[in-house]
């Protein structure tokens, strides 16, 4: 059940052969899909031969298999974790009965607009990013790009392939409609308002792969544990992919603060204008960029209270973080969790009941997770011996949704007046100036071996190539 075929048209684990149905509706969607990435994938890169990998199997150990591959080539399929036998439901109303092995009546319009949403964000970050590669600070940099992309196209898979066999003609729309949105576009807009920011440089870029790529990570960890079984298993696969994303963006910012670090020694000084002029990105202004992707990410959580969020656990479709190694009744009824909310001067926090506060929990989860890289991009920050922390932002700034949006908090959690905001926005979110000056460093560097100057090379190249590799051949 684990190894791939690789001799159909749509590689799969699934044994598409013995669906025919199934096989020629997804055969259908296939070129709809590959004129959707030659439109809308990785500018100008349809001809280059990339270091991909690939998954040979969905064993944990050893599923990939690395060489150069175009992208328009590359094998997009369906692949699921294996089944667990005789596997349980493990919380909710339900819990103890056998986890569903097809989509019951009464929850199918919530697991619809569950598999929509998540399918959304994946060809979203795709257009997000498309342009990317025309301002790569390396060719290592260039392919880890092009792997996310395609592995963000693989996710778009996994979500199209239970719209097709589980939901009838709905799901084969869905799956169309998935291909028409488009990212900031006014008309057809994606659907969380996340994915239609702009992506416009690389330290965005990094940013949007620790930050966002996470929130990925959360959502699908909550999905992994559904009822619905082959939500389950399809998302038990994609974390795996996900988690090199999140080192894509990790890593890459702390090349970036190692960067200015070492040219805040050599030229012993802090001054923003000073380090400016010597081409690299002053902390402050990461800073300022740490602020804006947080923000903007822990809002795709949803609101603070809501009743679908109660629903969709109790229902068993959504699970929480690391659900099966919880504690406590996984019924939640009874339970509070605590919220916040702005009383006359200041935040208080509120009791509510923990099933309708079950997005906070989730939020609260990645939040934990997140500042976790933030800590060892400061341990870079130290070991240079530089006076200098970075932090998260408090959870109540720069909030659009839920009980705190619109609200004005400062980064360490004051409320502050409209006046006071306006003063110190341009300390605490990136200026038009930041951006811009972000920009104009952006410059197109492809030699093997070489990076652009305000970014630091990796410690190691990719499945232990050298840093110097030909990791992308432009033909
Ligand atoms: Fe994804
Ligand atoms: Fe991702």
């Amino acid at each position: 059940m684990s190894s791939i075929n690789y001799s159909e048209k749509i590689p799969n684990n699934v044994n598409l052969s013995e669906d025919r149905t199934l096989q020629r509706a997804l055969e259908h969607w296939q070129p709809n899909y590959l004129s959707w990435w030659q439109d809308m994938g990785p500018e100008g890169s349809h001809g280059f031969d990339v270091y991909l990998r690939t998954a040979t199997s969905v064993d944990p150990q050893g599923w990939a298999q690395f060489g150069h591959v175009k992208m328009p080539d590359y094998r997009w399929g369906i692949f699921l974790n294996p089944a667990e036998q005789d596997r349980k439901i493990h919380f909710g109303d339900h819990k103890g009965e056998a986890a569903w092995q097809d989509v019951p009546g009464e929850h199918r319009a919530n697991l619809r607009r569950i598999i929509v949403t998540q399918g959304d964000t994946e060809p979203a970050s795709v257009e997000q990013q498309r342009h990317l590669g025309l301002t790569c600070p390396s060719m290592y940099d260039l392919r880890n790009l092009f792997q996310v992309n395609v592995e963000e196209g693989r996710h778009l898979w996994a979500m199209v392939y239970l719209l097709h066999k589980y939901f009838g003609r709905d799901g084969r729309e869905e799956a169309e409609a998935l291909l028409d949105r488009r990212s900031g576009n006014d008309d057809n807009p994606r659907i969380l308002a996340a994915f239609n920011e702009k992506t416009p440089d690389w330290l965005s870029f990094f940013m949007f792969t620790y930050f966002t790529d996470r929130d990925g990570k959360f959502q699908l960890c909550a999905l992994a544990e559904s009822s619905f079984d082959p939500l389950a298993r399809t998302t038990k696969f994609m974390l795996t992919e996900e988690a090199h994303h999140m080192f894509v963006g990790e890593s890459g910012v702390s090349r970036v603060i190692q960067r200015t670090v070492d040219m805040m020694n050599q030229l012993k000084t802090d001054d923003v204008g000073k380090l400016r002029a010597a081409g690299v990105i002053d902390l402050p202004t990461i800073q300022r960029y740490i602020n804006f992707h947080y923000s903007v990410t822990i809002d795709l959580f949803g609101a603070d209270q809501s009743s679908n969020a109660a629903i969709f656990y109790s229902a068993g479709l959504k699970g929480r973080y690391e659900e099966g190694k919880r504690t406590d009744d996984h019924v939640l009824k009874g339970q509070m969790y605590k919220i916040l909310e702005v009383q006359g001067e200041g935040l208080v926090e509120k009791e509510v009941p923990m099933l309708n506060a079950l997005n906070e929990v989730l939020r609260d989860d990645y939040i934990t997770d997140s500042k976790a890289g933030v800590d060892r991009w400061n341990r870079v920050i130290d070991k240079a011996g530089v006076q200098f922390r970075l932090c998260v932002p408090h959870k109540a700034f720069h909030r659009n949704i839920g009980t705190l949006a619109g609200v004005k908090v400062s980064p360490d959690g004051r409320v502050v007046s409209e006046s006071e905001w306006h003063a110190k926005v341009k300390e605490w979110l990136p200026t038009d100036e930041d951006r811009a000056y972000v920009a104009s460093l952006m410059g197109r560097v492809v030699e093997p071996g070489k990076f652009a100057n305000w970014i630091a090379p990796p410690v190691m190249g990719i499945n232990r190539q050298p840093v110097n590799f030909e990791y992308v051949r432009f033909n």
